[in-house]
């Protein structure tokens, strides 16, 4: 647990036992939030939190499973990646059918705020990541759903662009963060892109943005609030 509470919400992480999801979740505690993990691997989760965390197990493809996992939560962020052309792994099971299904469940259960893990490239139909079961164009309808059901009055809703997705710690380089897909590529430390999207449950300026980052040199950042200051209105 942290040494400051700055959001009294519950928070629940999808694709929590992934790399990113890991990183979610640590930056959650470190700042004292309540985190519920729905993961469709029980004994993965426990094996990574143990009681830190409250834990629903269920498949991302079954709306009752995801509305279990939404109800009584604040907040969603969604870490979730597709691993496979087809079935249950896919781009279009996950990227977009799964995270879709979390935003509707999420909306009807009174969820405010919904933070999205997405990627560089979404808007190019003619990305060389497309190759893979189209999945940066799944990834941008599920955007696009995400933009339009949580863009009602009392909602909101952060979406994160990371280009290519590194280990390491958080707050070890200044960001290059930019809007409208203009960016073509870049790493990113997978903990900053957490990071920030855990920031985006309380940064005002966060708030109904979409932002694409990468890293910039190599410097301790005392925080990363203040990329999103620099963004248009
Ligand atoms: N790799 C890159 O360079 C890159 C670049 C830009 C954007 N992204 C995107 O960033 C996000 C996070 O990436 P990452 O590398 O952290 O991903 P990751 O480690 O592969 O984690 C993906 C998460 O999705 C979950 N998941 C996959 N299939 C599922 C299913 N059928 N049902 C439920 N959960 C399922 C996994 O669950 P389990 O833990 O149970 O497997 C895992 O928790 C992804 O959306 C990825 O596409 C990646």
């Amino acid at each position: 647990m942290g040494d400051r509470s700055v959001y009294s919400g519950r928070v629940l992480v999808a694709g929590a036992t992934g790399r990113t999801g890991q990183w979610v979740v640590k930056r959650l505690l470190h700042y004292g939030v309540a985190v519920r993990v729905f993961s469709r691997e029980g004994d993965k989760a426990v094996r990574l939190f143990g009681e830190s965390v409250e834990i629903v197990v269920g498949k991302i493809q079954e709306s009752e499973d995801v509305a279990r996992a939404v109800k009584g939560c604040d907040a969603v962020i969604s870490a979730l990646g597709s691993s496979s052309y087809s079935g249950d792994s896919s781009p279009a099971s996950v990227d977009r059918d799964g995270v879709k299904r979390l935003v509707d469940e999420a909306a009807k259960a009174g969820v405010k705020h919904f933070g999205l893990v997405s990627s560089l490239g979404v808007t190019r139909w003619y990305h060389p990541l497309n190759l893979f079961a189209g999945v940066l164009l799944k990834k941008w309808e599920a955007e696009e759903h995400l933009r339009k059901v949580f863009s009602l009055p009392g909602c909101s809703w952060t979406i994160v662009r990371p280009g290519g997705l590194k280990d390491g710690e958080p707050l070890r380089h200044k960001l290059h963060v930019d809007t409208g897909d203009r960016l073509w590529s870049g790493w990113i430390n997978r903990s900053d892109v957490a990071e920030l999207l855990v920031l985006s449950l309380w940064v005002e300026h966060a708030k109904n943005k979409t932002v694409e980052v990468v890293n910039g040199i190599e410097q301790e950042q005392s925080g990363l609030a203040q990329y999103f200051d620099q963004l248009p209105d």
